[in-house]
């Protein structure tokens, strides 16, 4: 879907639909939804009389026109109560119009920007907002199916913001830009991990991450893995090799700040297949671990994105990609293992693996000079139990940054509950043959025991951990996303390094 600004008038825009809003209890409409009304002849006017249109949440009012204008349909979207409406609610409203376009199957869709002023929402936010919420509602997986008949193969193609005022329409368009390249960076690691096991390999996404460094211009470096085994990554080595599929480790930088010595580290678990291993998980649902290297796609799509952005920061991604799978050759339940860090390990579950690809990749992440980490990754399934797909779990060693992402996570909609990593806990994974156990048996507060796995390669390194075990792939429908995964949390990492 193409998205522009246009400096016209919404009642002479000829498209498929056009969309005007009102506020929660307003009665008699103004701008823009006063002059469509007008040309309507007094009829969204006669709706709102009649109760028909309230203004409440969500609201699509479609109503056609008639040939009175040269658009065909207008939508009436409901803003809620004026005082209310906050970013994420025009992200929704923007959803409801695209939802509503491809139900009318409309392919040149025209909006104003919604309740910019209102709210603390500035027009420049409010239409960075509005973007993201139409790109992230449009995108849907196409998959390979080769008769591509039905709705859903039905595409929006173009998405108009028109502004009267030539003045106001130049100030919309660096949120148009900005809204732009953020949702590209969420719809694409949606792709990657929509996408099967068997073509994203570590190998199809190492080549993908080069390709994709070379056109944004940003330094990328592939490790293959006779280069991880002799750097002593055995934590990582030790997931992948019950595998034919070779592990790689891709490291991208981004110097966006030369003068500073700091670098965030972002690390992103990259499991591209996780059947659990000799610990082989349950069959029901196993497809879904397909979607085990979100946390990877994230960090890389953001990483792509702060470069488009020219962020002024410096920050290094360490991405481990393996697949996880039984073998003669795999690892199993009670072998001790080696690190990068030194430190040893043994195995409870062969299905705790991604606290084992992490652990390498935090060590090497700070060998490269990172002093700050922020590591992503489809953790625990205890996460999901604890806050399903509503909130992605954060924990962290670091006060300021967990309050930095919270606000991140605020803004964008990206919601982030923080869990413990109380000193209690670490009773659990103590081994008698090793530094730690990478699990333990009883599963009590698995999120937490997976965060402190990671906090002992961390060490003291500020550091904060987001599982989006339960955030990453939605099985329903929910607000902008479909169903499959939603690219969480590429906008809060872009908001996250804008801002520390
Ligand atoms: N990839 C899974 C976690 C997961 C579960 C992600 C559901 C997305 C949806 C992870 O590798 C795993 O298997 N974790 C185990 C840890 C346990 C063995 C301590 C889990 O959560 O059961
Ligand atoms: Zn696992
Ligand atoms: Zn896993």
């Amino acid at each position: 879907m193409k998205v522009r600004v246009e400096t016209s008038s919404i009642v002479t825009y000829q498209c498929d639909l056009i969309a005007v809003n009102l506020f929660e209890g307003v009665k008699v409409p103004t701008g823009a939804t006063k002059a469509v009304d007008k040309a309507l002849g007094g009829y969204i006017s006669k709706l709102i009389k009649n109760g028909e249109i309230t203004g409440k949440k969500e609201e699509a009012t479609l109503i056609d026109t008639q040939g009175k204008i040269p658009a065909k349909r207008v939508v009436v979207v409901g803003l809620g109560k004026k005082e209310e409406l906050d970013l994420e609610g025009i992200r929704r409203v923007s959803a409801s119009i695209i939802k509503t376009a491809k139900h009318v199957k409309a392919k040149k869709v025209a909006s104003v920007v919604h309740g910019a002023g209102s709210g603390g929402v500035s027009p420049v936010e409010g239409a960075q907002a509005l973007v993201e919420g139409a790109l992230l509602a449009e995108y849907h997986f196409e998959g390979y199916a080769k008769v591509k008949e039905g709705d859903r193969f039905f595409r929006v193609e173009q998405f108009v913001i028109l502004e009267i005022a030539p003045e106001k329409a130049r100030q919309l368009k660096p949120g148009v830009e900005k809204g732009s390249i953020v949702s590209e960076a969420v719809n694409n690691a949606r792709e990657l991990v929509n996408a099967p096991a068997n073509l994203v390999t570590p190998n199809y996404i190492a080549r993908y991450s080069v390709a994709k460094a070379k056109e944004v211009g940003i330094h990328c470096k592939v490790l293959d893995a006779p280069q991880i085994k002799e750097k002593g990554m055995l934590s990582f080595y030790s997931v992948a090799k019950g595998s034919d599929e070779k592990e790689k480790m891709v490291i991208l930088r981004w110097n966006g700040d030369k003068k500073s010595k700091e670098w965030l580290g972002l690390i992103g678990k990259g499991v591209t297949f996780d059947s659990g291993g000799i610990s082989i998980k349950p069959s029901n649902k196993m497809w879904e671990m397909k979607t085990d290297m979100a946390g990877a796609a994230a960090c890389l799509e953001a990483m792509i994105a702060i470069a488009k952005l020219k962020v002024k920061s410096n920050v290094l991604a360490v991405l481990p990609f393996a697949e996880n799978m039984p073998d003669g050759r795999a690892q199993k339940p009670g072998d001790v293992i080696g690190s990068l860090s030194g430190k040893t390990i043994e195995i409870i579950s062969t299905d705790a693996e991604g606290r084992m690809v992490l652990a390498d990749a935090v060590t090497y992440a700070k060998q490269l000079g990172a002093t700050k980490l922020v590591d992503v990754a489809t953790l625990t399934g205890a996460c999901t139990v604890a806050l399903g797909d509503v909130a992605s779990g954060i924990m962290g060693n670091d006060d300021y940054m967990i309050e930095a992402f919270k606000r991140a996570g605020e803004k964008t909609g990206e919601r982030v509950w923080q869990l413990p990593l109380y000193e209690e806990y670490k009773e659990y994974s103590k081994s008698d043959v090793a530094d730690i156990k990478n699990c333990t048996e009883m599963g009590k507060a698995s999120a937490s025991i997976g965060g402190l796995f990671v906090q002992l390669f961390v060490e003291n390194t500020p550091w904060i951990h987001i599982d989006i075990a339960g955030t990453a792939y939605l099985d329903r429908e929910r607000g902008y996303y479909l169903r499959g995964a939603t690219g969480i949390p590429v906008r809060s990492l872009i908001e996250f390094i804008s801002n520390v």
